[in-house]
């Protein structure tokens, strides 16, 4: 993944980048770097750690006028994260960013020599081919055509140059990359809009093989050697600033979010007896008698309970699959499939690729997104948007939230178009629907409960949580929120499983969590815990019903729905894995080696 910024300014470079690689920070924060050419003077700073990092090593440095810069923060792929591995990546003359991965680099290397690299990075491989390019070709744009050629993976590359301490050469193929344009004729690069928002008045969302060159006097694009033009948008100039307002920590804010962004997701689109979506054409489910689902992450869970309400809602076959393994299944797909990912960020490389293959193969798609104007949503045939607002915490909490409710919408609104659902079936799920915000409304007495319950479980040898049908995700869902934040190892597994190999763990040491639905196989679940119960495993159920035996027990509300259950029980394993990881002393919103959009595969 990794997140890219560059500029050519007349006076606010070192500004624009430090500021634009903090909007960035979310891709990846292993460590950090720039570099800023003022005539033939380069300076260049790397640090190990967070962009403050970066700020602290700049120190009193500052530009006096025109200059070009490129900077990165990385999570690292090849390459431990040191300041040697971070970019920029140096040659004798040149320096680049890079945000993808070269596949072919090792090729490369030993075809260059290997002795001339210091980093054990893909990237460095590039530089060095563009300068050994420029000294057959002696033209930089040809050097660079050479050098892109050349390269097999995923990039979005910036590359400076002192032969030419005016430009910035750009490439983009399969990671995002957006040109903006100010209005006093600065020009920028970033890996999302953020921070070009307040500084580009429009911009320009490269397409995969452009490439070309930036100048103060001229921008030049390329594709396939052609020379194009690009189309230009109109970017908003207010940022909706994301703070914490009072709460410790992104996450914490967002979770206590999940009420009021739950009504946002569902305002115009819950009607009294239906639901509807304006964003769909009837046109795109004509012919459709099956949904293939791709995700990553948690968007794969909030997939995985859709599978269970499509197809017990809407009665629609479906299945779910996660992008990366989709990609190299060689997959049977048909055209009556319609094909949905479902992303937060609209850019995680695996699932942009699978939607590629869709289309390949003539699919029709639709997109579950929070971000406008992201790749995933440019190159769908449909969105919907899940309207979660910025979601900064790494660990997904609102933005999984609004995806089931997207998802449940969308098994309503595909059952009364297929006419598989009763009016007062229907008139009982919007019921529920309009009361899932209530029931998303953190609890004093709860966090208080289990900030006090999380001191219990702090060690063992790892975490099950225990779920059915839709609780199932769920369990999946809670082991990936602990395993993100608290670094212990979980599992989320189906209860019934259990007897089939993972009971052998059973010790006083193995911690449990049961979701425990009253409306979804109450008894079934119950059975389950107590044959780990009996073989002495530590137990936490979660349940309306009090339940005696297990070791500390979580009381939720007596729903009538499933789903009103799930969103309780959501709120609650969401908690317990923030307590865990606060008690552990981890940073909540930024977890060891994760980064909040993937983009490389
Ligand atoms: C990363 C994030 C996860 C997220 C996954 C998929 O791993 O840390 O929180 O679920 O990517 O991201 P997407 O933006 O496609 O939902």
């Amino acid at each position: 993944m990794c997140g890219i910024v560059g500029c050519i300014t007349k006076e606010s470079t070192l500004e624009f980048l430090i500021d634009g690689l903090k909007e960035l920070e979310y891709r990846g924060y292993d460590s950090a770097g720039l570099v800023i050419l003022e005539a033939n003077n380069s300076h260049i700073y790397k640090a190990i750690g967070k962009i403050v990092n970066l700020e602290n090593k700049v120190g009193d440095f500052k530009t006096s006028g025109f200059s070009v810069g490129i900077a990165h923060t990385r999570w690292a792929t090849h390459g431990k994260p040191t300041e040697i591995n971070a970019h920029p990546h140096s040659g004798e003359i040149s320096y680049i960013v890079h945000n993808g991965i070269i596949e072919n680099y090792a090729d490369i290397k030993k075809e260059l020599g290997e002795e001339k690299f210091v980093s054990q990075t893909d990237t460095e491989t590039i530089v060095h081919l563009f300068e050994h390019n420029l000294s057959i070709y002696e033209n930089s744009l040809k050097a660079f055509e050479a050098t892109i050629e050349a390269l097999e993976g995923a990039y979005a590359i910036l590359l400076i140059t002192k032969s030419q301490n005016d430009t910035i050469y750009f490439a983009k193929k399969g990671s995002p990359l957006i040109l903006g344009y100010s209005d006093n004729k600065d020009l920028f690069f970033a890996s999302s809009e953020s921070p070009l928002i307040g500084k580009a008045k429009e911009v320009s969302y490269l397409e995969d093989g452009d490439y070309g060159y930036i100048s103060p006097k001229t921008v030049k694009i390329y594709n396939q050697k052609e020379s194009k033009t690009l189309s230009k948008t109109k970017l908003p100039s207010n940022k909706q600033f994301a703070q914490k307002d009072g709460f410790r920590f992104f996450m914490e804010k967002e979770l206590y979010e999940q009420s009021l962004v739950s009504s946002d997701t569902m305002i115009g689109r819950v009607k009294d007896d239906y639901i509807a979506f304006d964003e769909i054409d009837i046109a795109l489910l004509e012919g459709i008698k099956e949904i293939k689902i791709c995700a990553c992450g948690t968007s794969y869970h909030a997939g995985l309970v859709a599978s269970y309400l499509l197809q017990r809602v809407a009665k629609i076959r479906c299945s779910v699959e996660i992008a990366s393994e989709f990609r190299y299944k060689e997959p049977l797909l048909s055209k009556d499939m319609l094909f949905v990912t479902i992303s937060q960020s609209g850019e995680t490389a695996d699932t942009i690729e699978a939607l590629k293959i869709a289309k390949l193969a003539g699919l029709k798609s639709l997109c579950i997104c929070n971000v406008d104007n992201s790749t995933l949503i440019r190159l769908s045939d449909t969105s919907i948007l899940t309207r979660a607002g910025i979601e900064k915490g790494v660990a997904s909490t609102k933005a999984f939230t609004t995806q089931v409710i997207v998802l449940w919408m969308l098994s309503l609104y595909l059952a009364k178009h297929k006419n598989n659902i009763s009016t007062d079936e229907l008139k009982k799920h919007i019921k529920a629907l309009l009361h899932t915000p209530r029931v998303l409304k953190v609890k004093s007495t709860t966090h208080e409960k289990l900030t006090r319950l999380s001191k219990r479980y702090l060690h063992g040898h790892g975490f099950f949580f225990i779920g059915r049908d839709i609780f199932y995700p769920l369990a999946l869902e809670g082991a990936l929120k602990l395993k993100e934040l608290s670094y212990i190892h979980a599992e989320g597994y189906p209860s019934g499983e259990m007897k089939h190999g993972p009971i052998a763990l059973a010790d006083s040491e193995l911690f449990t969590v049961a979701l425990m639905s009253k409306n979804i196989l109450y008894d079934k679940i119950k059975s389950n815990l107590e044959e780990l119960i009996a073989r002495d495993a530590t137990t936490l159920a979660i349940s309306p019903y009090k339940f005696d035996l297990s070791d500390d027990f979580i009381q939720i509300e007596e729903h009538d729905h499933e789903m009103l259950e799930f969103f309780e029980m959501l709120v609650i394993v969401q908690l317990f894995s923030m307590e865990i990881a606060v008690r552990l002393g981890n940073d909540v919103d930024m977890p060891r080696n994760l980064a909040k959009s993937v983009t490389v595969e």
